[in-house]
């Protein structure tokens, strides 16, 4: 086991770590903010390379403008425990160069908590932007990451106001917490004018006769382990949006688990219907394109929740709970889980015009990353104080 760090660190200089798709539009906003700062704090980036293809990743950073990586610790795929013990011990000799004033990681992916935890045990402060969402629900890999993170971290930035409940609760002192908003809204509101249009994509799908004679469309995500990785369980949703599909045209883009989990039970051939559109991983704009002008968004995903919310747009969410309680309780969001009764009548509801018309939650206004950035650079004056 390492000793913890010793000698004097570089001053005011923070390490941002990111490495999973979600990451990459909640760093984007914050390293402008931290960039825009006076006086100049020396900003890096490290990818742990958790996410790896093109479309789940460069992509991103071209169409966000986020900085290339300073480094990039390629770990790829792997089980939980080898992809986190992987990123750990990769991740220890850019600290040790680095030696930054704090280390600062976004959401809950396996990045998340293994860069927190390396930086933890070496004494140096873990910034941890989306904390306190909880789903109560730890047979999500996420939730242990978030529940993991939040105890090691020393500043704590929340996009709601639950999360200081939750946190508070698990003993965290309210003094390290910050309600600064929302950073996915910072990215959505700045890219929203550059939304690639839905006939663009479906054009460059070579499918631009795809919504011809009907009345607009619904987006379909599916990743969570909980949704693909059960033939069952995956087969009853599938079965449940080809019904959907047979009223209002479906898009769906792929992510790689759920195209690998659909040819591994034999599903393609069910899904080849005219009313059901596969896409392979799509970017942002592309995807902000979508969501935008869509009737309807069927998603397992958590920051499609916000976006949706963010955007006015009805969300139904194929799981049982959600971290994000605000996006029920103000949103968009209606939770279905994986009953196929529950999905139909949020859709049925939806389509009669009845969906929840929500409003935009508290401090989602574009600003949270200049926020952040202020709250870190007086934290920095104050010697890291709370
Ligand atoms: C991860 C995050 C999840 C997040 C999701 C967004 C964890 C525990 N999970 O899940 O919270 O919502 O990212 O996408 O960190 N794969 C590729 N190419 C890639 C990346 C992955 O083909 O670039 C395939 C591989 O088969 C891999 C599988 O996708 O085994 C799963 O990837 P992994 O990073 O383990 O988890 P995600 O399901 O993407």
């Amino acid at each position: 086991m390492h000793k913890p760090t010793s000698g004097a660190r570089a001053p005011d200089s923070i390490l941002c770590v990111v490495g999973a798709r979600p990451n990459f539009m909640k760093m984007a906003p914050i390293m402008a903010a931290l960039g825009d700062l006076e006086p100049k704090l020396a900003v890096s980036l490290v990818h742990t390379g958790q996410h790896y293809d093109a479309a789940m990743n460069h992509q991103y950073f071209e169409a966000l403008g986020i900085p290339q990586p300073d480094t990039n610790l390629e770990v790829g795929s792997g089980s939980h425990a080898v992809q986190t013990a992987e990123v750990m011990r990769r991740f220890e000799p850019v600290l040790d160069a680095k030696r930054p004033s704090a280390v600062l990681v976004v959401g809950d992916v396996n990045s998340t908590l293994a860069c927190a935890l390396v930086a933890a045990k070496k004494g140096i402060p873990v910034i941890h932007v989306e904390a306190g969402l909880r789903s109560f629900d730890r047979a999500m890999p996420e939730e242990i990451n978030r529940i993991l993170t939040d105890q090691i971290s020393d500043l704590l930035f929340i996009t709601e106001r639950s999360g200081r409940e939750n946190l508070l609760r698990e003993g965290i002192a309210d003094s390290r917490i910050r309600f600064v908003g929302n950073v996915m809204i910072d990215t959505l509101r700045r890219n929203l004018e550059k939304a690639v249009p839905v006939a663009g994509i479906l054009k460059d799908a070579c499918r631009g006769t795809f919504l011809d004679g009907h009345d607009g469309y619904a987006v379909l995500t599916l990743h969570r382990p909980s949704n693909v990785d059960d033939p069952d369980t995956l087969r009853t949703l599938l079965e449940t949006v080809l019904k959907i599909g047979a009223r209002l045209p479906v898009i769906f883009p792929l992510h790689p688990r759920t195209r690998a989990m659909i040819e591994r039970f034999g599903f393609n051939k069910m899904l080849d219907v005219h009313e059901l559109l596969q896409l392979p991983p799509i970017g942002y704009l592309e995807m902000l394109g979508l969501m935008k002008d869509a009737r309807v968004v069927l998603t397992d995903s958590g920051g499609i929740q916000e976006e949706t919310t963010a955007l006015g747009v009805p969300c139904i969410t194929l799981r049982n709970n959600t971290e994000r309680p605000i996006t029920v309780d103000e949103g968009t969001n209606t939770i279905a889980g994986q009953d196929p009764a529950k999905i139909l009548a949020a859709f049925d509801e939806i389509m009669r015009g009845g969906g929840k018309a929500g409003r935009v939650p508290e401090f989602w206004d574009g600003q949270a990353s200049v926020r952040i950035a202020a709250s870190i650079h007086e934290w920095l004056k104050n010697g890291l104080r709370d």
